[in-house]
């Protein structure tokens, strides 16, 4: 049964007003110390772009050729540093190697094999040595016919050779599209397919809780994979370079398959860094929208690696002596920006786990910390959640005094879990910086600045220097403070979105037409009195269960796509863990019987076209789907369905909607 008077996470933050200042010993030492000096900044960035970008930009990068124009916009279309020439890895390793950085650890990575009490493998590359891995692994990518522009699909664990496969892309101009592990052999084809990838960097397998994940197993199965018509997915891909990490089985074409540990021995460690134009493509992400189709995000080099480093610094306040800890895999936009790109550039220490936060034991998270004297933590709510869920004692098993800033991303953060993140495991000492921003905003947008901004639970705060958001109404005017609405963004910004891969027209359509002359966010907002930003999640059909943006249309379409699937509609409905849970409504065929064993199967099914983090929750059969005169279906009717009162515990029985749907049509 739901229990009415049981606050959502949405009304407790209407109701928040704890407010917390930050501490005078921490504002002291913080890079901007008041909140005085970040509205000066703030106010100098807004209102002289040109002029504030430009010295940031002279300051923080090494450039080979200085730009001739700032910005150049046109919307929806923006060039920053336009005519500079630069490079991102040269950016985060060789302008490190005649300082006292270069012995620096650069990466510290913690595997996840573990026993019980046993801690993992462990590797410490500093930033002399992450140059020489990177240069190597440059110089095997051009032996296998990689060029500058080609497109290179990385699908690797959380191992150092990710970042190395990263910046070796950079250093050569070549354009990478990483694919998160959980990922299916289906979704790596579609993502090959659309950027036309000609080389593919994978492992045998990554460790993912005690079982091995075979993702060399997928990339050949992906590469066998065809289009509609008949055309293989994949043909693009000229090579494969697999990583040895699991020691599991693996098929090895001959000529096209090499292993990364061989091609080394054919290679030296001197690479040049290309000399790439300030706009060059520096990756593409995919993502999910509002169509059955992810897009493909595309980032650029200088204006993304400004904006990536200059939030790190700041919302981060990166200290020489912190051990940074982004908890995010490599294969989301927060691995790219705030595992590698942002604290590289900045000289950090930039810690990795291989694993689950929950393996071998609910403590493994505590047991790092403690182990490498972690001094900054940021992670997702749904993991905060999860852990206030396996209880106190587990964090209480180890010293966390270490700690000194918390971050939070991904998805809104109940005040409940804000609350518990400050005091169980920042000891009431910690700021938290609850940060909002995208994969299309390439880096942090609204969060607080741990030294000048005090923070309350469940809110980001304010923008970041540069940064203009603004809450609308559906005719894109501001509504008034604590009132909902969209959020849109007024004006460019260095680390924003260049377009989607091979699309400038849906690119224009998703994100400058929904609301007039702005960047539209597809999330909800409110401002409070005091102006700062509570965001409450996604107005589109995109859920963001467990931190993972996933778009209904695509859960619906790889529904559809089992022969035994009439029609399916999937809607979010809260969960206390993972923020939202998917519903899939579903119409079979005729002549085929709900029973467990189908709603198995789909779940499978949807596991193995898009991966397992789209797996429906639920899945709840019907005769027919809610649908409006005009043959829309009824989302809001079902989004109530499933979000409201007891779920069935036997989800095979059919659920009639006729009647319910005459109800609501009356109203719509
Ligand atoms: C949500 C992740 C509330 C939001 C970096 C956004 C958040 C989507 C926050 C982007 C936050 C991210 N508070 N909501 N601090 N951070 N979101 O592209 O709905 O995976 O639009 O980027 O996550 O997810 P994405």
């Amino acid at each position: 049964m739901r229990e009415n008077n049981k606050p959502t996470a949405i009304t407790s933050v209407l109701h928040e007003k704890r407010v917390f200042p930050p501490t005078k010993g921490f504002s002291s030492r913080a890079h901007i110390k008041s909140l005085a000096q970040y509205r000066k900044l703030y106010n100098e960035s807004i209102k002289s772009p040109d002029r504030f970008w430009a010295k940031q930009a002279k300051n923080e990068l090494t450039w080979f050729k200085p730009w001739k124009k700032v910005l150049q916009w046109k919307e929806p279309f923006v060039r920053w540093f336009v005519g500079g020439q630069l490079n991102v890895s040269h950016n985060c390793l060789d302008r490190w190697l005649d300082t006292l950085t270069a012995n620096k650890a650069a990466l510290i990575w913690e595997g996840e094999p573990a026993t019980d009490g046993k801690p993992g493998e462990e590797r410490v590359l500093t930033y002399k040595q992450l140059h020489r891995e990177v240069c190597r692994f440059a110089n095997v990518l051009k032996r296998n016919g990689v060029h500058k522009g080609d497109r290179v699909l990385i699908y690797l664990p959380m191992v150092p050779e990710a970042a190395i496969a990263m910046l070796g892309c950079a250093r050569i101009g070549a354009v990478h599209s990483v694919v998160f592990g959980g990922f299916s052999a289906q979704s790596v084809a579609d993502r090959v397919f659309d950027s036309q990838a000609k080389l593919i960097v994978t492992a045998d397998g990554g460790f993912r809780r005690g079982t091995v994940i075979p993702l060399k197993k997928n990339v050949d199965e992906a590469l066998t994979l065809k289009a509609a018509n008949g055309d293989l997915l994949a043909k693009s891909v000229e090579k494969v370079i697999v990583l040895r990490r699991a020691n599991n089985e693996v098929h090895i074409a001959e000529g096209r398959d090499v292993w990364w540990h061989r091609e080394l021995d054919y290679v030296d460690a001197e690479c040049a860094a290309e000399r790439m134009d300030s706009e060059a493509p520096l990756f593409i992400l995919y993502t999910s929208g509002s169509t059955g189709k992810p897009k493909g995000i595309l980032h650029t080099t200088g204006g993304y690696l400004l904006g990536v480093k200059l939030t790190h610094k700041y919302v981060f306040d990166i200290q020489d002596a912190d051990v940074y800890w982004c908890t995010a895999d490599v294969g989301w936009v927060t691995g790219h920006s705030y595992v590698v790109y942002g604290p590289l550039a900045n000289g950090a220490t930039s810690l990795m786990y291989e694993g689950a936060p929950n393996w071998p034991e609910p403590d493994r998270f505590w047991r790092i910390v403690a182990k490498y004297g972690v001094t900054v933590l940021y992670t997702a709510p749904t993991a905060i959640r999860a852990f206030m869920k396996w209880g106190t004692e587990w964090p209480g098993k180890h010293d966390l005094s270490s700690l000194r800033l918390l971050g939070t991303v991904g998805e809104p953060i109940n005040p409940e879990a804000w609350i518990w993140y400050h005091e169980t495991i920042g000891g009431k000492r910690c700021p938290i910086v609850d940060t909002w921003w995208q994969t299309e905003t390439g880096g942090i947008m609204i969060t607080p600045l741990p030294g000048a901004i005090a923070t309350k639970p469940g809110s980001a705060t304010l923008p970041f220097f540069g940064v203009v958001p603004e809450v609308v109404d559906d005719e894109g005017k501001p509504v008034p403070r604590n009132t909902g609405g969209k959020l849109v963004i007024r004006k460019p910004w260095p680390s924003m979105l260049r377009g989607i891969w091979g699309d400038p027209r849906r690119y224009k359509e998703v994100y400058w037409s929904e609301v007039k002359r702005s960047y539209f966010t597809g999330d909800g907002c409110r401002q409070d009195a005091d102006g700062y930003y509570w965001i409450v999640g996604r107005i589109d059909d995109v859920l963001n269960v467990a931190g993972h943006r996933i778009g209904t249309a695509e859960v619906e379409s790889a529904l559809v796509s089992n022969q035994k699937v009439a029609e399916a509609a999937v809607v979010g409905r809260p969960d206390e863990l993972k923020g939202q849970a998917l519903v899939a409504f579903v119409t079979l065929k005729s002549g085929v019987k709900p029973d467990h064993a189908i709603r198995d199967e789909l779940r499978q099914h949807v596991a193995k076209e898009i991966g397992p983090v789209a797996r429906p929750d639920d899945i709840r059969f019907a005769e027919t789907l809610p649908k409006t005169r005009s043959g829309k279906i009824m989302r809001r009717l079902l989004k109530q369905i499933a979000s409201g009162t007891e779920i069935k515990g036997d989800t095979t029985t059919l659920e009639d909607f006729s009647v319910l749907a005459k109800l609501a049509q009356s109203e719509e």
